[in-house]
């Protein structure tokens, strides 16, 4: 399986690095400012739509008989015992007001097990990526999370989800948190902010109610720079919960979030 987590890897990386410039060439400059014909909105879905096509048709040209789960809707069972799970943009409102941390994140599983991540950010001119058992590294720098400090010197980033009332609950947790960290930060993306708990750029970072595609590829690089990632005790970062965070801050981090009930909305 070792030659088969490189040939993932390899793959991977050529195809975010392929959607990732066709992103960057292909946004319109006027996006979200000017009025056009269609919606920005449209436009952004257009091109998320077409990433994900571009990616998966890179990757089945290769690999036909390969699974799929992406964000866009591909849903292939495949019977090679390899799954792709890919976010074509991850941060796609960042990607409509040009802010810059936006990615694509593709994560390949062999058997159920998430063995190769990577995550592109083009406007960083940044990609990370981890295999099983190899490490993580942004481009050839092999990367470890922070050393802990006590969780009243750390920062920490969160996301908030979609839905209305979900978004006030997230909220309500951060308002308890802010007083006892750092800082909080907030990216827009969860792929880049597990990028930057294993590159040291964050301490910890925690979000409800993600989906796997943003957090396949991400979980795993920070695992692989030293982090423990988890959710609510006893469960994965595919659960109600995400956590990733150097050790002690996680120890410290996920009684707290239990204490506050960051999963209930
Ligand atoms: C979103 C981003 C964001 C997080 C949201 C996700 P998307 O993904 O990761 O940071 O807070 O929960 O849905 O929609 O941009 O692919």
């Amino acid at each position: 399986t070792e030659s088969l987590k490189t040939e993932l890897l390899d793959l991977a990386l050529e195809a975010a690095h392929r959607a990732g410039a066709f992103l960057q060439d292909g946004r319109p400059e006027d996006l979200g400012v000017a009025a056009t014909k269609t919606s920005p909105i449209d436009v952004v879905t257009e091109m998320d739509l077409a990433s994900e096509k571009l990616i998966t048709g890179f990757l089945t040209d290769h690999r036909p008989d390969d699974g799929f789960l992406g964000e866009e809707g591909a849903s292939v069972e495949g019977d090679s015992g390899v799954r792709w799970v890919i976010d074509p943009i991850d941060g796609t409102v960042n990607y409509l007001y040009g802010r810059p941390d936006w990615a694509v994140s593709i994560a390949a599983e062999h058997r159920g097990e998430r063995v190769v991540g990577v995550v592109a950010a083009p406007p960083r001119g940044e990609t990370c990526h981890a295999v099983l058992g190899r490490g993580a590294y942004l481009g050839e720098r092999r990367l470890s999370c922070r050393p802990s400090p006590p969780l009243d010197q750390a920062l920490i980033g969160t996301g908030f989800g979609y839905i209305a009332e979900r978004r006030v609950a997230q909220a309500e947790v951060a308002r308890t948190l802010v007083p006892r960290v750092r800082d909080i930060r907030r990216s827009g993306s969860a792929a880049i902010d597990l990028c930057d708990v294993a590159a040291g750029r964050l301490d910890g970072f925690y979000e409800r109610g993600l989906n796997p595609w943003d957090l396949a590829a991400g979980d795993l690089i920070a695992r692989e720079a030293g982090a423990l990632t988890g959710g609510r005790p006893g469960q994965g970062p595919d659960g109600e919960l995400t956590l990733a965070a150097s050790p002690g801050v996680f120890e410290a981090l996920q009684p707290l979030l239990e204490e506050l009930g960051a999963w209930h909305d």
